[in-house]
């Protein structure tokens, strides 16, 4: 077993999840202010701190993703940020792309950035604890798009920072997310999300990527956000299982889903019913962002000197998203 293949191991058995925190600060900015809550670097490191000092971190979270800010940061507790987390004997992790940008030749798609000089960045990282990265190439969905274009470049994109990353003894997460904004069909979603996946495999094969050395972070298969076909959630399952037995090489170890809007039930029913139905030797868990701290957050606005209270929240979903990823959630649950 390769080293990095044991680090994936780590991140994502017995039911262990990831929590993307790798919120730029924008973006951060913006989910504080909906809540009433100054988007200040003390403010951003205290919601952070409370949620990477939870009793879920030793059971539920197998690694957490940081943004550049957070890493550099010192908790409370006087401890660096990934130390904190590997105190729980959780996996730091970091997003190293510099974000999606205009795709010159199709304007109205993007591309990720962030390959200068990222070998430089990654050691820096490594020293600072990281042992996995993230970077996220984004796909809308029209009856033109994703373009070839688009397909092919973020691909190339996605391969080339895989084997830097490999490089510098770390597990890439490869995330191609075909977003759920629009009112495409199930059906669109799922032959666009293969095409997309289909060409990463051949640019990661390419690049000679050890395919047991990466963590796969895909969208679920959804019918668009404002369509009024919607899937029912076996559907959704039985779909996403399908692209994915179709279109990822068995080598992968796991599969860990971006929740991408969906609400914090739907995202943990969606990936119970997947492991549910799960005929595939892949892991299939979560690295959820918003559908793991939304609830939290909105507590811990009220009262932002609460952690207890805020993390018992947090537990609960961490706990919740546990569970699903070993096929054994149910709607009762989440009224204990
Ligand atoms: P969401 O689960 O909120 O989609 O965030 C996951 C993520 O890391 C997006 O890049």
């Amino acid at each position: 077993m390769s080293e990095l293949n044991k680090i994936a191991l780590k991140i994502l058995s017995n039911g262990k999840g990831i929590l993307a925190a790798d919120e730029s600060t924008g973006t951060m900015t913006k989910r504080l202010e909906s809540v009433n809550v100054t988007s200040s670097p003390e403010n951003r490191l205290l919601f952070r701190e409370t949620l990477f000092s939870s009793e879920s971190m030793k059971n539920c979270i197998g690694g957490v993703i940081l943004y550049d800010e957070t890493i550099k940061q010192t908790a409370n507790s006087k401890q660096k940020i990934p130390e904190l987390i590997s105190s729980f004997n959780a996996v730091p992790g970091i997003k190293v792309d510099s974000g999606a940008k205009v795709l010159a030749g199709s304007p109205e798609e993007k591309i990720t950035e962030g390959l200068d000089g990222l070998r430089e960045r990654l050691k820096d990282y490594y020293k600072r604890g990281a042992r996995f990265t993230k970077w996220r190439g984004v796909y809308n969905i029209s009856d033109k798009y994703p373009s070839k274009l688009s397909i092919h470049s973020n691909a190339h994109a996605l391969a080339r920072y895989s084997s830097i990353v490999q490089e510098c003894k770390m597990v890439p997460i490869v995330e191609p997310e075909v977003l759920m904004d629009g009112n495409h069909s199930a059906e669109d979603c799922f032959d666009k999300t293969s095409a997309v996946l289909k060409k990463c495999f051949e640019e990661l094969a390419l690049h000679n990527i050890d395919l047991a050395g990466i963590i796969l972070k895909p969208n679920m298969i959804l019918a668009g956000a404002s369509s009024d076909k919607k899937l029912s959630n076996e559907d959704v399952a039985k779909l996403t299982l399908k692209c994915l037995k179709e279109n990822v090489p068995s080598e992968v170890p796991g599969i860990a889903f971006l929740s991408g809007g969906q609400s914090e039930l739907e995202a943990t029913e969606n990936l119970n019913l997947i492991n549910k139905y799960n005929d595939t030797n892949f892991i299939m868990t979560y690295s959820y962002g918003r559908a793991l701290q939304q609830s939290a957050l909105k507590f811990w606005s009220k009262d932002i000197k609460n952690i207890q209270g805020t993390q018992k929240i947090f537990n609960h979903r961490a706990n919740m998203c546990t569970l699903a990823s070993q096929g054994k959630w149910s709607a009762e649950l989440e009224k204990k």
